[in-house]
């Protein structure tokens, strides 16, 4: 499988995976809420905006077969590091895609993009997305929040 950047050719095959792994998303983050599903074409729009104006990088994990087994994102760009940010479909759970994809992230970041430093935020139970980021060498760097909810909190730099 490989990374592919988001194109506007991707607008309806990211609203179907997004509608069929609906539920199965929200049971670990929280819900899009019914009006991403309704308005997708004008926010696929605003994500090839804000990722022509280099602020964000929105990839898909793509199969052979041409199916969207993830997404793969990084987003606030700015002084050399991103926030990562990622999301498997149910059908391809617990297959090693996320760590696969991560994985592919890390490298786009450095070579691709010239980032340094990379962050990411789990929600404390998350242990799945834990483990994803653990195995690509992120490392712990404790509790926080993120708009006051609590978040566990990791970063790899890409330059060592
Ligand atoms: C988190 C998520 C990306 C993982 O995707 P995935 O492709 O199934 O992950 P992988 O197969 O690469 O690896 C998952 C690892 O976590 C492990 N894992 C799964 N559930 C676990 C649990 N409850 N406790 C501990 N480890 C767990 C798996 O065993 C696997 O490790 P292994 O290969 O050593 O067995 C996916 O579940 C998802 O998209 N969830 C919803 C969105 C989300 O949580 N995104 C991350 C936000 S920070």
């Amino acid at each position: 499988m490989r990374l592919s950047p988001l194109t506007a050719g991707h607008r309806d095959a990211v609203l179907a995976f997004e509608t069929a792994n609906r539920a199965y998303f929200a049971a670990s983050v929280p819900d899009r809420g019914d009006g991403f599903f309704a308005g997708y074409p004008a926010r696929h729009a605003a994500l090839l905006a804000m990722q022509a104006a280099g602020t964000d990088r929105f990839h898909l994990l793509v199969t052979d077969a041409g199916e969207i087994a993830g997404r793969f994102n990084l987003t606030s760009i700015a002084g050399g590091e991103a926030e990562v940010g990622y999301r498997v479909a149910e059908a391809f759970a617990g297959r090693g895609a996320a760590t696969d994809g991560v994985r592919q992230l890390c490298e786009l970041a450095r070579s691709a993009y010239g980032l340094r430093r990379l962050r990411a935020d789990t929600s404390p139970d998350n242990h799945a997305s834990r483990a994803v980021l653990l195995r690509n060498d992120f490392t712990f760097l404790g509790e926080s929040t993120v708009d006051g909810v609590p978040t566990h909190r990791f970063a790899r730099n890409l330059t060592s």
